[in-house]
């Protein structure tokens, strides 16, 4: 009874662990939810809600193969979007995905830590690190959206960043992304429907002490935003988002004391560090269609900080 199965994108352990909830709508869409629950047996219900030929819910079993034929279809039509998250384990990442599942968005994740979010009905977990250059990546048919969250803080005077810190940057934040967009290009290619957003830092396009090594290797970042964003045109949108500092796990070294987000929430016109909710939202809408006209963007989500001097 507990076959181990595969469909793609997602790897489905033990069938008779699922159940399996079907909507048929009247324009013949698919809606899917599965849930894992220990004992659970598989059942579809199936309705029709045309106001016309509107019929009684009906419950009826679905054997193994029906399932697999129903999870194909929710996978690549169903439930929503097909997004693929590089990191999502926390910080702003962890934030989207809760926001993209609670829309019923399906969201790929591939970091090197689970961290639970394998947990979150809608998201599948893959192991994968943007450093290793052989690292691969098993990706659905098609992809509706990408969003690339791995990144560094790593602040130090010129004189004591090694050659080996400005590598490790650009590893993490620009070859990691290059890689990544390499392997999941051909999933994107839904003409005039997918989307990619990346991250920089404010330290880019305003110049910071400190910030050589990290503004060097997201500078590259946004560079790579708009020339992917012409190249990929009309088919994929590519935007970037430039932070000032957010209260995530990555600035936790930043933040660690009151005084510290005193003095780093003083230095935002806003008075305020970034929250993570509010940044994952503005990267939702990058993935949405409501930003369908908005590509080649470096859009500054920083508390004013880059471009306001306050009297
Ligand atoms: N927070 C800030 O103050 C701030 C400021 C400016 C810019 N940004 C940018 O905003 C983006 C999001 O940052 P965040 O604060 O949300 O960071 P975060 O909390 O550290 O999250 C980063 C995510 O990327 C994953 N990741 C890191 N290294 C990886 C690797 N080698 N391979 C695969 N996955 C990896 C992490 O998961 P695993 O550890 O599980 O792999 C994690 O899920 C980053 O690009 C960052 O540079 C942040």
């Amino acid at each position: 009874m507990c076959n181990e199965q595969s469909a793609p994108g997602l790897e489905v352990g033990c069938f008779c662990r699922l159940r399996l909830r079907v909507l048929l709508v009247g324009n013949d869409q698919w809606k899917a939810r599965l849930r894992l629950g220990a004992g659970d047996v598989v059942v579809g219900e199936r309705r029709r809600n045309l106001a016309t030929r509107s019929r009684a819910p009906k419950t009826e079993r679905i054997e193994s193969f029906q399932i697999i034929f129903f999870w194909k279809r929710a996978v690549t039509v169903g439930m929503g979007r097909n997004i693929l998250s590089i990191g999502g384990s926390s910080g702003v990442g962890l934030e989207l995905i809760k926001h993209l599942t609670s829309q019923d968005d399906s969201v790929h994740v591939a970091s090197r830590n689970d961290n639970g979010i394998s947990a979150i009905p809608n998201v599948s977990f893959q192991e994968y690190d943007v450093t290793r250059k052989d690292a691969e990546l098993h990706l659905p048919e098609s992809l509706d959206g990408m969003v690339y969250c791995p990144g560094t803080i790593n602040l130090k005077p010129f004189g004591r960043i090694t050659d080996e810190d400005f590598q490790n940057e650009l590893e993490v934040n620009y070859l990691g992304a290059v890689r990544a967009i390499r392997l999941a290009h051909a999933a994107l290619k839904k003409p005039g429907k997918s989307s990619i957003v990346l991250f920089s830092t404010v330290a880019v396009q305003t110049g910071l002490p400190y910030h050589a090594s990290i503004s060097g290797a997201k500078g590259a970042v946004e560079g790579l935003c708009r020339s992917l964003a012409a190249e990929f045109s009309p088919d994929i949108r590519v935007n970037c988002l430039a932070l000032s500092l957010t209260d995530t796990p990555l600035a936790s070294g930043l933040l660690n004391s009151g005084d510290k987000r005193t003095a780093s929430a003083d230095r935002h016109p806003l008075k305020r560090i970034g929250d993570p909710k509010e940044v994952a939202q503005a990267a939702a809408f990058l993935l949405g269609k409501e930003s369908g006209f908005i590509t080649g963007q470096v859009i500054q989500i920083d508390g004013g900080i880059s471009t306001l001097k306050l009297l």
